[in-house]
């Protein structure tokens, strides 16, 4: 075999990988479509307000909701956007708790902090890399009011069991579906087991618009708040009745856009396909890493499907006798993106280490953001996590074989890199 690239031999692969996402014709269609019509967003325009946006925002929430089985979908800018309107909708009050992971991107828990509630942090699972519903026991304080699982990478999170906790104490449960549409758990999609269901449509997720977001519930109230919020706070109005101007609550402006709706509504449609596409590439890639010690590949679950949002990998170096960050430089070299670690746990940041939010300044409970409340997120931000996020289309599976060549490449010399 010939010498890693890293030490001046051959790369195992030259072209990049190709780019995502892919805007078809169908997408340039419909965004075309919008641009003749005129009309970008029609939640203001005049005469006759509109409260519930332009036909194609109301399209694409429909045919969200019908695939998800939820009664109710609404639209937003972005999935921080929509998360911020759950916290709201499901009647958390400033001061009180709402319990995160701390493995996942920032907007799961600054939502809470948004609306003047406190995140407290609860360790994930080490096979799912989701939240650990013993570790979601653990942090439970009088205080507590709801709890957001966060299907990570597209993995469905413990539902069952998370779900078992938050009756036992009340808590309301928003699911984090940002990484994961239509993953299912059980046989049902992610988003519908909980209070409430929030999907991000930013530009590197399996369905995007650009930016944008959903929350889908069967909550009519929920729907209700939401609703407000993402629109200044102010009232329905029935079509062709004057605008009132009256805020009901506080409210934001996280409307969507046509644009977004028209590209949502074709991504919608592809996204089983995709999602497949997703699997298909995920499968191979597992097989032809099949056997090499020190790599765990992800773990597929009975009754659950994966949607490989990104490919997660744990990695051992006491096999691989290799520091992990030595491993990541020698398989980039090679010409395989690659990355380690995620995010770091949110609780060490700034933000949280600090109290540099205005919800502190209220807040009366002793929540913990030390080093250490979270060992396992910790770990695998530190040592063990891996992530390619090229397993999805339009990659191919000879893509997948020149990963799965540079890895086995790197384990043959790993010697050469102590
Ligand atoms: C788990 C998770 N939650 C929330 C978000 C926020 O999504 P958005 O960028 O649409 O606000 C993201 C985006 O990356 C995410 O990965």
């Amino acid at each position: 075999m010939s010498a890693l690239a890293l030490l001046g031999g051959p790369r195992t692969r030259h072209a990049p990988f190709p780019p995502y996402p892919v805007i078809g014709e169908a997408e340039r269609r419909a965004v075309l479509e919008v641009l003749d019509e005129g009309r970008l967003s029609t939640f203001i325009a005049s005469p006759g307000a509109q409260f519930l946006g332009g036909h194609r925002i109301r399209q694409f929430e429909q045919e969200f909701g019908e695939f998800h089985g939820a009664r109710f979908a609404v639209a937003f800018n972005s999935a921080t956007a929509a998360l911020h309107a759950a916290v709201i909708g499901c009647g958390i009050a400033p001061g009180e708790e709402v319990i995160v992971p701390p493995y996942t991107f920032t907007s799961t828990a600054t939502c809470a902090l948004m609306h003047g509630a406190i995140p407290v942090f609860a360790d994930v699972d080490e096979e799912t890399f989701c939240l650990d519903p013993k570790a979601l026991e653990a942090v439970i304080s009088p205080r507590a009011r709801a709890v957001i699982p966060v299907h990570l990478f597209g993995q469905p999170a413990l539902m069952d069991e998370l779900q078992q906790v938050a009756r036992r104490h009340r808590l309301r449960v928003i699911e984090d579906c940002a990484q994961a549409p239509a993953a299912t758990y059980k046989g049902t999609r992610v988003g519908v087991l909980g209070d409430c269901g929030v999907f991000s449509f930013q530009e590197t997720k399996n369905l995007m618009t650009g930016e944008g977001g959903m929350l889908v519930t069967n909550d009519a109230s929920i729907a209700e708040i939401a609703r407000l919020v993402r629109n200044h706070g102010e009232a329905a109005v029935s079509p062709g009745e004057a605008r009132s101007y009256k805020a009901e609550i506080l409210g934001w402006n996280y409307r969507m856009t046509e644009f977004e709706a028209a590209l949502g509504r074709c991504q919608l449609r592809q996204l089983p396909e995709q999602n497949r596409a997703r699997q298909r590439l995920a499968a191979h890639l597992t097989r032809a890493l099949g056997g090499l010690p020190g790599l765990r590949v992800p773990p597929l679950r009975e009754g659950c499907e994966h949607v490989y949002y990104v490919y997660p990998l744990l990695y051992d170096a006491s096999v691989w006798g290799i520091p992990r960050a030595r491993f990541l430089e020698a398989v980039g070299a090679e010409g395989i993106p690659i990355s380690g670690g995620y995010v770091k746990p949110l609780y060490l940041s700034p933000l949280y280490q600090e109290r540099r939010a205005w919800a502190f300044r209220a807040y009366r409970g002793d929540v913990s953001y030390a080093e250490g409340i979270c060992p396992v997120a910790e770990r695998l931000h530190r040592e063990t996590m891996l992530l390619i996020a090229v397993v999805r289309p339009p990659a191919t599976e000879d893509d997948m074989d020149d990963i799965a060549a540079a890895i086995w490449k790197v384990w043959e010399h790993r010697k050469e890199l102590t």
